[in-house]
């Protein structure tokens, strides 16, 4: 009977009470209230909202079903970044990176590709070797040690959130703010991080297509993050076309290896260095000035590339290819995709550009499918470039060669050419602390 009232209440758009959400979080979680009430709450909520309180509790009663990670054998404030996720979203380990070469420890757990976007552990992995599945203590040391370690997820962090999200996928109440917020913040506050940054993308290769609704988002979860007494920094950032050159794993770990040796200047480079200040101002080493300058010294004096090189090491990657990353295994086939007009590259559908490099074998379309490491695009124009006709504007990568026809058909829908230059386009379009 309760859960019908709990319906009925969301169903009219009054405000659930702390009790009425923990009530329905347990249960669920326990199995006790069926999909079919639990959906229906969702689409209440995704219809109705949520408010600041609400949504607050909501994501208290997520972490409560699981563990909280204790991290308090690694010496330091911890500060954590989630990027809510884009295609070509190489940040994590360069920003680690300097992260760590800037005295800060980071002890990060990241997740696999699934769909357009691409997942970092599975970048890892395209380093022969690396091992993101490491015993917590040896986890622990590298980040005591190295200053900086990536791993996979690991422990029971908010399974309440795992049940739910799989609802909400087939229920069409995905994209709801508060059901997001809630989501996210509560795999961030089980991990038990000091602060928290999050990079909130916005655009036609992110979750978020609007910056009003990626800027709602970014609030919704500050307030989370404060109301549980973290420091937390949300950017949102611009993803309207794909972040750097290369699209796939090991094509962005040489991309990552050459954003590390400053010889890469461009969109990927800067982002890193403002979300490395980031969360270098998190972890209190100055203003966000003096932190700007201290990831930007980190990155140029080659400390960085070196500490990124030392966690591959600490976790049985093979560096010869960090050392020379013209080593990893090439694709058995590459094709050229060519300018069919004049102009310029006035644009990209950035999704489009991601499912290319998914389609030859980069991502996944299922859970279980298997990743070819050597598959993926690189642009060799990038947005606002101009074109003749006949310029090679990407090439396509795979082992895979019966895939290249699709996926050369996607990247084609994928940039789009036109007789104008294109407007500007921002990196960061707000910063919210
Ligand atoms: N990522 C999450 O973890 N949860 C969501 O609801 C959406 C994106």
């Amino acid at each position: 009977m309760k859960m019908y009232e709990i319906l009925n209440k969301k169903r009219y758009g009054e405000a659930l009470t702390p009790g009425d959400i923990d009530y329905v979080v347990k249960r669920f979680t326990d199995g006790e209230i069926p999909d079919y009430q639990m959906a229906a709450l969702l689409m209440a909520i995704a219809i109705n909202g949520m408010d600041d309180t609400e949504t607050f509790a909501l994501t208290k009663s997520m972490v409560e079903t699981g563990e909280t990670a204790d991290l308090s054998a690694i010496r330091g404030i911890k500060v954590d970044k989630h990027s809510s996720g884009g295609v070509g979203d190489k940040t994590s380990p360069i920003v680690g990176a300097i992260v760590a070469a800037c005295g800060v420890p980071v002890a990060k757990m990241s997740g696999r590709s699934l769909g357009f976007s691409g997942g970092t552990v599975d970048k890892l992995e395209a380093i022969p070797g690396y091992s993101i599945a490491i015993e917590k203590e040896r986890f622990f040391e590298i980040v005591n040690t190295v200053g900086v370690s990536i791993i996979g997820q690991t422990g029971n962090l908010a399974p309440a959130d795992k049940k739910i999200y799989q609802l909400r996928d087939v229920t069409a109440t995905v994209e709801s703010i508060p059901l997001i917020a809630s989501s996210i913040m509560s795999k961030k506050i089980a991990g038990s991080a000091d602060a928290i940054l999050l990079d909130v993308k916005t655009g036609n290769g992110a979750f978020m297509k609007d910056i009003a609704s990626a800027t709602a988002l970014a609030e919704k979860m500050v307030a989370i993050g404060k109301r549980f007494g973290k420091h937390t920094v949300a950017l949102v950032t611009q993803m309207n076309c794909p972040l750097g050159n290369n699209i796939g794993t090991s094509l962005e770990v040489i991309e990552m290896i050459q954003v590390l040796h400053g010889n890469k200047a461009g969109r990927l480079k800067e982002l890193c260095c403002v979300l490395a200040a980031n969360m270098l101002y998190l972890a209190q080493k100055g203003s966000l000035e003096a932190c700007e300058e201290m990831a930007a010294q980190a990155l140029e004096s080659g400390r960085a590339f070196r500490k990124f090189r030392e966690m591959v090491a600490a976790h049985g990657g093979d560096v010869t290819l960090v050392d020379h990353p013209e080593r990893f295994p090439e694709a058995s086939c590459i094709k050229e995709v060519r300018a069919w007009q004049d102009g310029f590259v006035q644009g990209f559908q950035t999704e489009k550009c991601g499912m290319a490099s998914m389609a030859l074998g980069a991502g996944r379309e299922n859970k279980d499918a298997q990743l070819d490491y050597t598959a993926g695009v690189c642009l060799a124009k990038g947005y606002g470039d101009p074109v003749r006709r006949g310029d090679i504007l990407a090439s396509l990568h795979t082992s895979r060669p019966e895939t290249l026809d699709r996926a050369e058909q996607l990247l084609r829908e994928g940039i789009v050419i036109s007789g104008e230059g294109p407007k500007n386009l921002p990196l960061v379009y707000a910063r919210i602390d």
